[in-house]
C-alpha cells in the first residue's frame, strides 16, 4: 500500500551553478510530490558535518563537506506516496556512470564527487535531516 512520506533533499551547488534548479525541482513536481518546504542558502561546514554524520571517517568524508559548503545549495522536504523510496529512484545510484538512464545523476552527472542532489535513504534519515534543516516543521 503506498504511505504518504516527507523527504528530504538537498539541490547541491553543481546543479545550481549549471542552472539545473527548475529541472529538477520541476521533475519531482511532475511525478506528484508537493515541495512543502524549500530554502536557497549556504550551509555551513559544522551542519553540513552533523548532517552527513553516518560517513564521518570515510576517505570521501571531507571531499563531500567540501563540495556541499563550496556554493549556495537548495533544502527541500517534499510530500507524496512513498516519496522516500521514489525520490531515491528518481537520483539514481551514486555513481552517475551506473546510474539508469533516465535518473537524475545519470541524466545531468557524470561526476560522483560533485553529483547534484541528495535525498534522504530512510524514514529514520529523512526524519533527522528535515529535523535538522528545518526545525520549525512539525513532523507529526
Ligand atoms: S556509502 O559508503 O555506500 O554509504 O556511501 P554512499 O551512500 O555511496 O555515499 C554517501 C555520500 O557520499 C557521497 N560520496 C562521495 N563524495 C565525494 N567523493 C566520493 N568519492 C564519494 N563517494 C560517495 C555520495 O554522493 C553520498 O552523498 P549524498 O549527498 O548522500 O548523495
Amino acid at each position: 500500500m503506498t504511505k504518504i512520506e516527507r523527504t528530504f533533499l538537498v539541490l547541491k551547488p553543481g546543479g545550481i551553478e549549471r542552472g539545473l534548479l527548475g529541472e529538477i525541482i520541476g521533475r519531482f513536481e511532475r511525478r506528484g510530490f508537493r515541495f512543502i518546504a524549500l530554502k536557497h542558502t549556504m550551509v555551513s561546514r559544522e551542519l553540513t558535518k552533523r548532517h552527513y554524520e553516518e560517513h564521518r571517517g570515510k576517505d570521501f568524508f571531507d571531499d563531500l563537506v567540501s563540495y556541499t559548503t563550496s556554493g549556495p545549495v537548495v533544502l527541500a522536504v517534499i510530500k507524496g506516496g512513498d516519496a522516500i523510496a521514489v525520490a531515491r529512484e528518481m537520483v539514481g545510484a551514486t555513481d552517475p556512470k551506473l546510474a539508469k538512464p533516465g535518473t537524475i545523476r545519470s541524466d545531468y552527472g557524470i561526476d560522483m564527487r560533485r553529483n547534484l542532489i541528495h535525498a534522504s535513504d530512510s524514514e529514520e534519515s529523512a526524519k533527522r535531516e528535515i529535523a535538522l534543516h528545518f526545525p520549525d516543521i512539525n513532523l507529526e
